[in-house]
């Protein structure tokens, strides 16, 4: 159940906890000084052998690195654990296992502590993450949000005023690049992979699809793109066509196909809600082609395009203790009972 109290107006420092996949992020947000200090201990390595995320095996690693990794970020902040009156902790979406270990030691910290916590959706977090600059975006804008498990379009008119225009239909596009990289024998996770790779091409040799752009309206689709791109080096390896240049030029094809369609599909959200913002967010924002393509989107457009730093795009606690912050101050918390929810919709968000 949510209460819903007086908003406070002392600074509150809050511990935001993010353990809601393969990355256990620490980091402490003051709400006048701004972000404090923040960690993150990536469990890669561990599920790289694996090709992708085992959910058991990170849930039982959140659970070791969870409290060292709060005792450490909170001595780098130079603060006292007494000092902190507010804790964040992703509770969706997510995997579940991954999800219950952070928000068990959150809602136990806040019980011995005798402070609220909150719950806080990790795709809030993500969109919210450029707000952590110097530089921020005002309200109302687009937001493109690009990370492993989603991919969408969504109107952010405030905290927690979120309209989904339009999502894909399939593969996220993180996924996808995720995909991809498998299927060319790259490592774990693939995007960066996939686009090390790309840079090493030199020729414009393939021409990939760009995904329902001659259907109107804003949904997505990256399914048939991965198999356009498995069918293409399936042919290549039979024509004995198999050189790292020929991975290369794949792998640039591909970065581009999605590129041009996410700018494609973000003009054409920025058209329809007539707004000349756009935010960028997720693991998937960190894409250099994505942001040149982006970037000379909005320059045509006198618009203007916000991204997180490159290590906020990932996965990380600030953002989660950013929302909170945001949310603890709008005097939101929940009480001991706490649910999570490996599926949770932007929509279902209270406003603040
Ligand atoms: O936001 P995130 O850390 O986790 C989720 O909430 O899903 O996003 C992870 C995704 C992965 O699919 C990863 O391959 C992708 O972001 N990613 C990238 C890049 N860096 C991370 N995709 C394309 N280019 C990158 N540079
Ligand atoms: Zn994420």
């Amino acid at each position: 159940m949510t209460n819903i109290a007086q908003p406070s107006i002392a600074p509150l420092i809050t511990l935001g906890i993010e353990s809601s996949c393969d990355e256990t992020g620490i980091a402490i947000y003051h709400s006048t000084k701004g972000l404090l200090t923040h960690r993150l201990y990536s469990q890669v390595e561990m599920h790289a052998e694996y090709g992708g995320v085992v959910p058991e095996l990170a849930s039982r690693d959140h659970i070791k690195k969870l409290i060292p990794l709060i005792d450490k970020t909170i001595g780098d902040a130079k603060i006292q654990k007494s000092d902190i009156n507010g804790i964040g902790y992703t509770a969706g979406p997510g995997l579940m296992g991954a999800l219950l270990s952070g928000a068990a030691v959150a809602r136990s910290l806040a019980f011995a502590w005798q402070i609220p916590a909150v719950a806080i959706n990790h795709m809030e977090g993500h969109l919210l993450a450029p707000m952590l600059e110097e530089d921020k975006p005002d309200f109302p804008f687009i937001c493109l949000l690009v990370s492993g498990g989603h991919t969408m379009l969504i109107r952010v008119d405030d905290i927690g005023q979120y309209k989904l225009l339009g999502e894909t239909l399939d593969d996220a596009a993180g996924e996808a690049f995720d995909k991809t990289a498998k299927l060319l024998g790259l490592g774990y996770p693939g995007g960066p992979e996939v686009s090390k790779l790309a840079l090493k091409s030199n020729t414009e040799r393939y021409k990939f699809p760009r995904p329902m752009i001659d259907r109107p309206g804003l949904d997505m689709s990256f399914s048939g793109l991965k198999t356009f791109t498995r069918n293409t080096w399936l042919d290549a390896v039979q024509n004995q066509d198999n050189s790292e240049q020929t991975k290369a030029e794949i792998c640039r094809a591909f970065e581009v196909a999605v590129a041009d369609t996410l700018r494609i599909k973000c003009k054409r959200a920025l058209e329809q809600e007539n707004l000349n913002t756009l935010v960028v967010s997720g693991g998937v924002s960190a894409n250099q082609e994505i942001r040149n393509r982006l970037d000379l989107l909005m320059q045509k457009r006198h618009g203007k395009t916000f991204y997180p730093r490159l290590e906020f795009c990932t996965d990380n606690g600030a953002m989660i203790a950013f929302a909170a912050s945001k949310r603890l101050q709008a005097g939101e918390s929940k009480n001991l009972n706490f649910a999570c929810q490996p599926r949770w919709s932007l929509e279902e968000l209270k406003a603040i």
